[in-house]
């Protein structure tokens, strides 16, 4: 079996999710994790057991790694997801993949000029629950309507001032998951629905970062979408609806495992999702990446396909009313 060395740039909180998903993917083995702040470096050393760098490019040529997880927060990912690709690097990079859309692009333009491939991690785009449902939904003939409600608390220093400069507004860095998934489910196959219409109702509240969004959202599936994002209300709230001819499914994606409500007018019998067609319950964002890499293949959420909801989210941020042009 190939096996790919894999190295993590940037240790914080979210970091542990890849360093896991690495630790279960058997062709990937750690070699190296980077962390300017010394506390965090030292803690995730001694835990996963390897060399730990305070500068991200000694890392890289020390370990010559095949694949490198980008987990800085958006402010700081662009100069170094941009130096992972000219080295020829495969390269995940975080949501928000990057600070505005521009900056998605800037990265996607080297990604086009990289012997390496990056993904980003959508990770809703991976989940098997998900995946399974898209497969049911794509048999009764696509999505005629999806929703996703994307709630928080108040969530500093998310949407204050002091993350102007490490992170964009609540609904790009965070809801993004969301705005992401209306594209994902809207879609079918490889392909997530481009959106070609946005009707954008902005409804902030006083307090620091209580954005509020309500969005209608037309693709170019022909399926409609709806997001409601609200931070600043009463919980960390995450679910999701899509639906086709005679068939409804809910999803509550706010725990750490889906659970979905399936509907149809016919043929009850029928509905269970099909994990073990999709890859099985363990399926993710780093096994599919490892699937690319190998197999030659381009990942679903590429940098390109990325630019595509960075615009959509900033849509829905600046309150856009009418056609999506280019
Ligand atoms: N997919 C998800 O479900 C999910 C969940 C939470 C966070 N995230 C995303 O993950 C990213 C990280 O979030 P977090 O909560 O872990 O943030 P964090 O601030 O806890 O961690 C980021 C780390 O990167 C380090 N860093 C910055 N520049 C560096 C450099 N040049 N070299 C090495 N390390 C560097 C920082 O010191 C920090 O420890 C963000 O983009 C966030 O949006 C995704």
């Amino acid at each position: 079996m190939s096996e790919l060395k894999a190295v993590v740039i940037g240790c914080g909180g979210h970091a542990q999710s890849h360093l896991r998903m690495i630790d279960k993917e058997p062709r990937l083995r750690l070699l190296g994790v980077a962390e300017i702040d010394a506390i965090r470096r030292e803690k995730t050393q001694v835990e996963w057991q390897v060399e730990g760098f305070a500068d991200y490019r000694l890392m890289l040529d020390a370990c010559k790694p095949d694949f490198v997880v980008v987990a800085t927060m958006p402010g700081h990912l662009k100069a170094i997801v941009i130096d992972c690709l000219e080295r020829g690097l495969h390269t995940t990079v975080e949501k928000a993949p990057g600070m505005d859309s521009g900056e998605t692009r800037s990265m996607a333009a080297v990604a086009a000029q990289s012997a390496g491939k990056a993904m980003v991690s959508f990770n809703r785009r991976y989940f098997p629950h998900i995946l399974a449902l898209r497969q049911m939904v794509a048999s009764r003939g696509g999505a005629v309507h999806c929703a996703a409600t994307y709630n928080k608390p108040l969530s500093p220093p998310m949407g204050t001032p002091t993350w102007d400069r490490i992170a964009p507004d609540p609904v790009i860095c965070d809801a993004i998951h969301h705005v992401d998934l209306l594209r994902w489910l809207a879609g079918s196959g490889t392909r997530a629905a481009m959106p070609v219409e946005v009707y954008a109702q902005v409804h902030d509240g006083v307090e620091q970062g209580a954005h509020r969004h309500s969005a209608l959202v037309r693709f170019d599936t022909g399926a409609c979408g709806v997001l409601m994002s609200h931070y600043g209300v009463g919980a960390r709230i995450q679910r999701a609806e899509v639906h086709a001819d005679d068939f409804s499914a809910y999803l509550e994606l706010t725990g750490a495992l889906p659970v979905a409500e399936i509907y149809q007018v016919a043929n009850e019998s029928e509905l269970v999702l099909d994990l073990q067609a999709v890859g099985g319950a363990d399926f993710d964002e780093t096994r599919h990446f490892v699937d690319c890499i190998l197999a030659d293949k381009q990942p679903w959420s590429t940098l390109d396909d990325a630019v595509h909801t960075m615009r959509l989210c900033e849509a829905i941020r600046y309150g856009h009313r009418g056609p999506l042009t280019e």
